[in-house]
């Protein structure tokens, strides 16, 4: 059973509320939906290995900890998941970054995949996953067999609104993979949409309709 973690930060919860109000415009749907990022993957970053380094301050020689040799990857599903990145990457600036395009088809709802680029050094990589919206699941499941082709250290995935039906999904899918997210909300419509959701990520981020 993977490890689910919903995040209760009241700056996270904050930032979420004014993300779902539809009256809230493209550019601070854009700048909340990086905030958000940058603030969850402060969290799921808690785990990084420690090494110790000596440091010479100018008071005497010190031993510190800094972040030993694994490296990482963010990985967004494109499109919604590209909101995120900058965010992410003001945390860790040196982290690669990989693209796996993906879209729903509108009838089905089922996930069509259309690009996949990924840092060709992956088996020495944990790799963040970054869509804001986890609705079936669909996407973030074959997002995550893809990249598990591709051998790296670990995977977490992080989105900013999960349905119940999509953690089901995810985790019955892939039971190794932590999954982080800001909100569960309450179930989908007819139109495998989340609610009360925040309407469709990609939308919103870039202004199109
Ligand atoms: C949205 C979202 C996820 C997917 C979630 O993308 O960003 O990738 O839907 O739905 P699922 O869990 O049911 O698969 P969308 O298909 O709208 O594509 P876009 O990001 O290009 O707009
Ligand atoms: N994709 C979105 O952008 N929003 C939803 O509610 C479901 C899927």
């Amino acid at each position: 059973m993977s490890k689910v973690m919903i995040f209760d930060h009241p700056l996270i919860q904050h930032k979420l509320s004014i993300l779902r109000d539809e009256r809230t415009g493209t550019k601070q749907f854009r700048e909340l939906v990086n905030e958000i990022a940058m603030l969850m993957c402060y969290e799921a970053t808690r785990d990084l290995p420690l090494k110790d380094v000596e440091v010479k301050t100018p008071m005497e020689t010190a031993t510190v900890k800094n972040i030993s040799g694994r490296k990482l990857a963010f990985v967004p599903i494109l499109r919604a998941g590209l909101g995120m990145v900058d965010g992410v990457l003001s945390l860790v600036p040196t982290a690669k970054v990989g693209h796996i395009g993906m879209y729903r088809d509108p009838e089905t709802h089922e996930p069509v995949d259309y690009y996949c680029k990924l840092p060709s050094d992956l088996p020495e990589r944990d790799v963040i996953v970054l869509d804001p919206m986890l609705a079936t699941g669909g996407s973030a499941i074959d997002a995550v067999t893809s990249i598990k082709k591709h051998h790296p250290h670990s995977i977490k995935f992080m989105c900013i609104i999960a349905a119940p039906e999509g953690i089901d999904a995810f985790t019955k899918a892939h039971p190794d993979v932590e999954l982080y997210c800001a909100a569960k909300d309450r179930e989908l419509n007819d139109h495998a949409y989340i609610l009360p959701g925040l309407g469709d990520a990609g939308d919103r981020i870039f202004g199109t309709k």
